[in-house]
């Protein structure tokens, strides 16, 4: 197969939601009819429970658990489907971020009791702002749960989409009958029998066919016609273009647990999903179809086993082909690096790979020379754009427990913010070290995995921080001198040595922005 052949067969996306609303039941029935898996059930979860707040050893499970989930790949009729795996838990919110960065489109999984949540409704917004094209599964219609068009107008309102059905429900929860497929104009009966399994589902060609209304009953069959038409009425028609451009959302309904229109979400992705999408480096743009390779890393998972302190970049490739031992250039090193063993993805194995096509995940054994952003290139010089930094929720400073393991606490510290964990901020006025964490969870895996992996001791004391802004300013501005010299008790550098201004309360932020008008406070570290 040709280098173009095997670009525009690649999809690559993620699926979004908030948690329990069937993400990790939808991607295992998407590799069970991807063949990838057998069984239902042969994928775990993923997700980090409520109740592993405190369990570090839960905490560390389930990081091996996402390892092996991190990307899962299959093929599909002729495509080779690449599901990168994003987490639910808000706390790890930044690590989903990071992942959206890498994918071509998503899907949003919503469950029908619930509507649409919050969680939901911060990562669309995220895809919305990056116009990334996004299909809305509607899940769990074996429950009974909110009226099919409230919740269209509820993703609608909420997630400010515009959405379009494509398939559309026959009843629900008790009285769930099955599913009028709009795309594929077809009828799919409910029996609510395969959920570990894939089989024929009874199916009628169109609305016309007799014996439909002997089963669904003359009611269910009058409701949806009236249905269908008020949707031909109310909503746009399909269009792909719009739904590329991310300003058309298509909404299809399931039971992803039942293996419910599953297969029908399947189908209509791989006709209308994109292939791997150019991407804006500081540079220029690069498309996918350039020869030269070029790609950049979006996530670094840390080998769970103490022993042995090397780690996995996960590398998107963005054009050309990754060949194993070919020495490619990392640009913020200015360093050639070839990779003997690059690894790619499948359903729960990891294998080593020769070449890899723009849309891919490699993943590369890494000792501490990679940090998230970093891109790596055929030798041109360029920057991806797009893994910015936002502001923590909460801030400690750290303190180092140990005075003896001084260096191995600062090593520690520096490789987890690589990892991208937390983000580490020093102050100006005293070099102090403060962590800023989206979720409290965060402080205490920090903790933990430096004292096991690092064998350094930290302690963190409380500190009041609202939020941090990135300063952009002309050096030479009086504003600007006064602004460092009067608010010298907050500022900080990042990890990267931007200067960042950490505001105690929303109102001094707001007197701040007010006096010094000629800075501008940005809330994320890209601009
Ligand atoms: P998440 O990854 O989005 O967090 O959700 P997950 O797939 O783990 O699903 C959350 C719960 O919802 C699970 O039940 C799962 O079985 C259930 N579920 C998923 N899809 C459907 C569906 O179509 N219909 C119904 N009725 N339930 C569905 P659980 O009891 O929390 O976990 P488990 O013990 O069943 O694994």
């Amino acid at each position: 197969m040709g280098f173009l052949e095997e670009i525009n067969r690649r999809r690559t996306f993620g699926i979004i939601s908030h948690p329990d609303a069937g993400k990790t039941t939808l991607t295992e029935k998407l590799l069970l009819f991807g063949g990838a898996i057998q069984e239902a059930g042969a994928v775990k979860s993923n997700k980090i429970k409520k109740t592993a707040t405190s369990d570090f050893m839960e905490i560390e499970r389930q990081r091996g658990i996402s390892v092996a989930t991190s990307v899962l790949a299959f093929h599909y009729q002729d495509k080779k489907i690449n599901i990168l795996d994003t987490p639910g838990h808000k706390d790890f919110a930044e690590d989903t971020f990071r992942t959206l960065t890498a994918v071509d489109s998503v899907i949003v999984v919503i469950d029908v009791a619930k509507g649409v949540e919050e969680q939901t409704e911060k990562l669309v917004e995220v895809c919305r702002m990056r116009n990334i094209p996004m299909m809305v599964f509607i899940n769990k219609l074996d429950r009974e749960g909110k009226d099919a068009f409230d919740l269209l107008d509820e993703v609608e309102q909420k997630l400010g989409l515009r959405v379009t059905p494509l398939s559309l429900p026959i009843g629900m929860g008790y009285d769930f009958k099955g599913i009028y497929n709009i795309w594929e104009r077809n009828v799919q009966l409910f029996d609510g029998e395969q959920k570990q399994t894939i089989g024929e589902k009874a199916h009628f060609e169109s609305l016309d066919e007799p014996q439909l209304e002997t089963v669904i009953g003359d009611q269910a069959l009058k409701t949806l016609k009236e249905e269908l038409e008020l949707i031909d009425g109310v909503y746009p028609p399909f269009d792909r273009e719009a739904y590329l451009k991310g300003e058309l959302q298509p909404v299809l309904f399931g039971s992803a647990l039942n293996n419910f229109g599953v297969q029908e979400l399947l189908n209509c992705f791989v006709e209308i999903a994109p292939e791997p999408l150019p991407k804006s480096s500081e540079e220029r743009l690069i498309e996918p179809q350039e020869e030269k390779f070029s790609g950049f890393v979006f996530k670094i998972h840390a080998n769970m086993d103490p022993n042995h302190r090397d780690r996995l970049a996960f590398i998107k490739v963005v054009s050309g082909t990754f060949e194993r031992n070919s020495p490619y250039l990392h640009v913020r090193l200015n360093k050639k690096l070839k990779f003997s063993s690059p690894n790619t993805f499948f359903a729960e194995r990891k294998e080593i790979v020769d070449t890899s096509y723009p849309g891919d995940i490699v993943g590369l054994h890494d000792t501490g020379t990679f940090k998230i952003g970093d891109t790596l290139t055929g030798g041109e010089q360029l920057h991806f754009k797009g893994i910015p930094s936002f502001s923590p929720e909460h801030f400690r400073y750290i303190n180092n427990n140990d005075p003896m393991k001084a260096k191995q606490l600062a090593k520690g510290i520096d490789q987890l913010m690589d990892e991208g964990v937390a983000q580490l901020f020093t102050l100006n006025l005293n070099g102090r070290k403060i962590i800023g964490t989206v979720g409290a969870l965060q402080f205490e895996v920090i903790q933990y995995r430096l004292l096991h992996e690092y064998g350094a001791k930290c302690t963190y004391e409380n500190l009041n921080v609202h939020k941090a802004c990135w300063i952009e300013a002309d050096e030479k501005s009086e504003n600007f001198k006064e602004f460092k010299r009067i608010k010298q008790k907050f500022l900080a550098q990042d990890k990267s040595g931007q200067l960042v201004f950490l505001a105690d309360s929303a109102f001094s932020l707001q007197m701040a922005q007010d006096q010094y008008n000629e800075l501008t406070f940005h809330f994320t570290s890209e601009f």
